[in-house]
Formats: C-alpha cells, structure tokens, sequence
C-alpha cells in the first residue's frame, strides 16, 4: 500500500527584535523607498545574540507537536534545511532532537539555500511513500543576520531570521501531491557565501538582477512542470506559498498561475527572505490565520543559491 505524506502540524517562530528599512538608512546608503519598491520588504527579524538555528527551530518544531497532537517519540526523520547552522557538526537536525528529548528518530540536515524546505519536504515525501518513516518532522530555519556583511546595502537589506516546521504522517488521504527539486551547479558565481575557512570572510554575495532573471524564468517553468505531472490547470490551485525573496518575483509566479495576489501567502513585508524558513514560516500562517482549509490545493515553491529550485502540491 502506498501512503501519502499528510500535513498534521504546523509552527512557525520570529526573533523578535525587528530591523526596518529607516533603521537600515542610517547604517547603509539606501531608503525606505528603494527597499520596498524593488523589494517589497519594509522590516525583518533579527536573532538575539542567543539564538540560533536550533533554538528557533524547537520552537517552531514544538508548534508543530502541538498542532498535530502527537507524541513527539512518534517521530521517525528529523530534517533541518538551514544555511546558517548552529555548528558544522553536529547538524542542527541532531541538535534539534536533543532540544526536544526525541531518543529515536533519525536527524539530519539538507543544504539547498532557499529551497531547503521544499528539498526537505521531498525526501519527507518519499520517506513516507517507500514506507520507511511514518511521521517526518521538516524544519527550515535560519539566523541569515549572521551570514550578512552589513556595510553591503545590496544584500543586507534582504533578509532576516526565523524558523519554519511542519510534520507529516502516512496516511490514506491524499496529501503531498507531487514534489519536483532541481539544481544547476554552474551558478556558483551569482549567489554564494563562503566558509569561515575560506580566506574571504563568511558573507552572502550576490548579483541579485542576474538571480532575479533566472529566478522568474525558472519559477514558472517549476509552476508548468508541477501542473503537468499532476494533469491539473492553472484553476484548480487555491493558495500560492511562494518563497519570499522578492515581490516582483512572486508576482510574476503569481501571474502565470493567473492567480490573484489575494491567493499568495505574502510574509516578506515584515520578515524578509528567511532562505529555507520562508515557505514554512509563510504555510504556517496561512494555515493559522484560517486562509488555507483543509481540502484545498496549495503550491509551495522556492528558488535558491545553486542554483536549487522546486515545488510541492499540497492537497491539505
Ligand atoms: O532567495 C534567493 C534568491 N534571491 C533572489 O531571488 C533575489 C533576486 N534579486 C532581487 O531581488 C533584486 O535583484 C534586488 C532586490 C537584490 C535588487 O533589485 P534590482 O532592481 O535588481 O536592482 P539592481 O541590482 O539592478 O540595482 C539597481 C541600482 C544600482 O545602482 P546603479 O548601478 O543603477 O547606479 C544599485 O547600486 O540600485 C542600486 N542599489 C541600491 N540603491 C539603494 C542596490 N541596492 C540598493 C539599496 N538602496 N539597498
């Protein structure tokens, strides 16, 4: 018997202390209005000195529990998507297991910038499909402040901090529709950061136009691969969660679903680009204010350093 990955938990988790874009103005050349026209973002997150990658995610993580009304020891796979990890070992997956006293589960983490979430929530998928997990606890969680060079205004007006979880179940009833995870290596140069044992220090650096153009052409061939695969139209999506890396970029997702803005799930306006958490944070709100019922159809999609991008229909 085959199963799907069924949605039984969601949580989500800011810092909360919040950087605006007047703030921003007075440490970088830029503006309130520079930032929000080609952005979008008017504030973002930003971690406590405290916090990291795996105190955001418990948090999250315990959300999730909570929602779905488990015994956490139910839980077979963790998966921590995350760029900014609390250590290089051991994962934050692991350190995220202990957080919560789960004895039994197996962690780890993935790496796929951005698209970390739909990365995870794939191999979630064919966990429980193959039968070799039952319950997958997805976190995607991220202190990106840490990774950013602050006296560069072409970046550091991007992103913010945060973490996303949902945990999924085997079960008869459809769920996880499809997923479809993609990557191209010969990116490298537009979007990377690199290590602390790198000579160059350990900051984002992008050449965010170029990733821009790839980003909205890749994005949409993602929204025709998944509808294909799953014979549906454009029509019978209800909910875009869009990574959150730049309103023009998910308007142009959105336009090509011929989905009206008031059916995305928009968070970047008062969290920035949370890389891996921003799908997860952004599903968890949408499920929590009420918009996504269950039984509707949600994609969720994100594009990456890589470059990584990808999908997942949700039936909810
Ligand atoms: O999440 C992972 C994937 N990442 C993305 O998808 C990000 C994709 N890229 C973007 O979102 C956009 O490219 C940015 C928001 C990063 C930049 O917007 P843009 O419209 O592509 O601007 P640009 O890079 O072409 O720069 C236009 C001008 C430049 O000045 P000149 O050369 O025209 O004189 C920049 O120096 O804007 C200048 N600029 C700024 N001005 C004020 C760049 N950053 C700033 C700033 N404030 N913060």
């Amino acid at each position: 018997m085959t199963y799907y990955s069924k949605v039984i938990g969601t949580g989500g988790y800011l810092p909360e202390k919040v950087l605006t874009n007047a703030q921003l103005s007075e440490t970088v050349d830029t503006s309130d209005e520079w930032i929000y026209e080609r952005t979008g973002i008017k504030s973002r997150r930003i971690a406590s000195a405290e916090e990291t990658a795996s105190s955001m995610a418990e948090i999250a993580a315990r959300q999730a529990i909570e929602a779905a009304q488990i015994d956490p020891e139910s839980i077979d796979l963790i998966i921590v998507a995350t760029g900014t990890p609390d250590r290089v070992y051991p994962s934050t997956g692991c350190l995220l297991q202990r957080r919560l006293g789960i004895k039994h589960a197996v962690a780890f983490d993935i790496q796929a910038a951005c698209s970390g979430s739909i990365f995870g929530l794939s191999i979630a998928d064919q966990y429980i499909k193959s039968g070799a997990a039952k319950t997958v606890l997805v976190v995607g969680s991220e202190a990106c402040s840490r990774i950013v060079d602050w006296t560069d205004r072409t970046t550091c007006i991007l992103f913010g901090d945060g973490a996303g979880a949902i945990l999924l179940t085997a079960s008869e009833e459809q769920g996880i529709l499809s997923t479809h995870i993609h990557s191209d290596g010969e990116y490298e140069e537009l979007l990377y950061c690199p290590t602390s044992t790198e000579q160059q220090a350990g900051y984002i650096s992008m050449r965010g136009n170029e990733v821009f153009k790839v980003a909205v052409n890749t994005l949409g061939r993602i929204v025709d691969e998944t509808l294909e695969a799953n014979e549906l139209e454009q029509s019978h999506i209800d909910w875009l969660v869009p990574h959150q890396a730049n309103s023009r970029i998910i308007a142009a997702t959105a336009k090509k679903l011929k989905l009206s803005m008031d059916q995305v799930i928009m968070t970047l306006e008062n969290q920035g680009n949370t890389s891996s958490a921003s799908v997860l944070l952004a599903f968890n709100e949408g499920v929590r204010d009420g918009r996504i019922q269950r039984g509707q159809v949600v994609l969720l999609e994100a594009f990456g350093a890589g470059f990584t991008w990808g999908s997942a229909l949700i039936k909810y």
